[in-house]
């Protein structure tokens, strides 16, 4: 076990290895049409249509809001255009009090994400931005500053909650005090299958609600629960956008080298063509497949060693670990069928805010078949605890200028 791993969840995993099969991709239609997919373009009106595959709606003049108390929140360009480039990260809606916006959706469990750019809008300090957002009873963001480092940057947070029959969705975005800001510059919505992250009792097959590791043989994840997703990675390949992904655009960061403390092989095969025999199609796209990192063909030394990745998230919380790999065979066979499965592991406090989450894999022994370990994707995903919250406590507010 390594020294700096505080939590080692292992993972006992025997696959026979890997093939390189030739057959051709060609994918139109994405495998999961969303019922609502809905891209909003926050400060500014007009639709735009970035390269990104998402039609962004502005704003202004849309059935979503926001909806405000007393005073009027505004609308900006962000003035460092350089890091920006793109649709939504232009424009913002800021504002030193409360707003909310509400969406008219399907009921089930949706993708949440929250697209921000840290710099400075006119009339509001980069340094200022110190906030809240609810979506329903859920905290998904607590006291938190995307000014926590001095460059502008872009990026977003990426959210799962269930909508009740009937229920409209409202994000409300609140301020820390009026002497810091709120402010939002993409909102996307995208409805996804009930059994793909949550384990709702009755809407899954026990075989893949989550094991509770170290704790109980499964932990279902309700709707009483929403989750934040921390890690998507592509393991042994490059980034995958959104557009890319099986209809629910959800991005696959690059993680060749990154992440992982052991040794390992990267087999690459661009034309591997996934069967999805037990497993929905939707659950990861086809470029997972085509990239891994194995141990690689030495027995003798896979015996003897371990693939381990090293995966710093916040203490106090449980997670949701879903692993993709493909049960493929380099050297003789030819059984390229994805599968997955899902773990939960509580990470406990023990003073520090942040730990490493290791995954360990392990071959496992087996007499006169090849031993290898592979994992082509890992997806880890924050649990709101018991009080529907996401985020870290006692966050300190930014110094005020005196
Ligand atoms: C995905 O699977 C569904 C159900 O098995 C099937 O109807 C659909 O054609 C598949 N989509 C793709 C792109 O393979
Ligand atoms: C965007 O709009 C175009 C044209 O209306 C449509 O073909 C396309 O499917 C839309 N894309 C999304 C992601 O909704
Ligand atoms: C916000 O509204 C309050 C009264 O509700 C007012 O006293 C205050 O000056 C307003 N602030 C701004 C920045 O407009
Ligand atoms: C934000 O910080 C204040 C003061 O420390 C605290 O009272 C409040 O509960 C915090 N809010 C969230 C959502 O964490
Ligand atoms: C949802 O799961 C949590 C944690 O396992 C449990 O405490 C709660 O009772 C469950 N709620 C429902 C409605 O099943
Ligand atoms: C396989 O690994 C073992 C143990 O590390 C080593 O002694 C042996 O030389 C390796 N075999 C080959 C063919 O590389
Ligand atoms: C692999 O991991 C297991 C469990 O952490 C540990 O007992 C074993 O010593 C490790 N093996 C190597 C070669 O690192």
């Amino acid at each position: 076990m390594k020294n700096h791993s505080l939590l080692t969840p292992i993972f006992f995993i025997f696959c026979p290895g890997f093939i390189f099969c030739h057959f051709t991709v060609a994918t139109s239609t994405p495998p999961y049409k969303a019922v609502d997919h809905i891209a909003l373009n926050c400060g500014t009106s007009g639709n735009s249509n970035p390269p990104d595959g998402r039609n962004w709606t502005g704003e202004i003049g849309s059935k979503y809001g926001p909806t405000e108390q007393n005073n009027k929140s505004i609308f900006s360009d962000a003035q460092s255009h350089s890091s920006v480039g793109t649709v939504p990260y232009t424009t913002a809606r800021l504002s030193h009090f409360q707003f909310t916006y509400a969406f008219p959706v399907a009921a089930g469990p949706k993708f949440v994400r929250l697209y921000f750019h840290s710099a400075s809008y006119s009339g509001y300090e980069k340094s200022k931005d110190f906030f809240t957002v609810k979506a329903g009873s859920f905290t998904l963001l607590g006291n938190f500053s995307t000014s926590d480092s001095t460059e502008s940057k872009s990026f977003f947070k990426e959210f799962c909650i269930n909508v009740e029959e009937n229920q409209i969705l409202k994000l409300t975005f609140i301020p820390f005090s009026s002497d810091y800001y709120a402010f939002i510059n993409g909102i996307e919505i995208v409805s996804m299958p009930i059994d793909l992250y949550y384990s709702q009792k009755g809407f899954i097959k026990y075989e893949w609600v989550p094991e509770y590791v170290a704790q109980a043989p499964r932990f279902y994840i309700n709707y009483s629960m929403a989750l934040e997703m921390v890690y998507r990675l592509n393991v042994g390949g490059s980034l995958i956008q959104p557009k890319e992904d099986t209809g629910m655009f959800r991005e696959w960061s690059e993680a060749i080298k990154k992440y992982l403390w052991s040794g390992g092989t990267i087999p690459r095969d661009p034309s591997l063509n996934p069967k999805y025999s037990k497993i929905p199609n939707y659950t990861a796209p086809d470029p997972i497949y085509q990239s891994a990192i194995t141990m690689g063909p030495n027995m003798t030394k896979n015996m003897q060693s371990n693939l381990t990745w090293g995966l710093r998230v916040d203490t106090g919380f449980k997670y949701l670990l879903a692993e993709d790999r493909a049960d493929v065979i380099l050297w003789t066979g030819s059984n390229d069928t994805p599968y997955y499965k899902d773990y939960v592991v509580m990470i406990q406090n023990k003073g520090e805010d942040t730990r490493q989450l290791s995954i360990d894999l392990q071959p496992r022994t087996s007499e006169g078949t090849l031993i290898d370990a592979i994992l082509n994707g890992v997806e880890v995903f924050k649990l709101s605890n018991p009080d529907s919250h996401l985020a870290r406590l006692h966050m300190v507010p930014p110094q005020l200028a005196q």
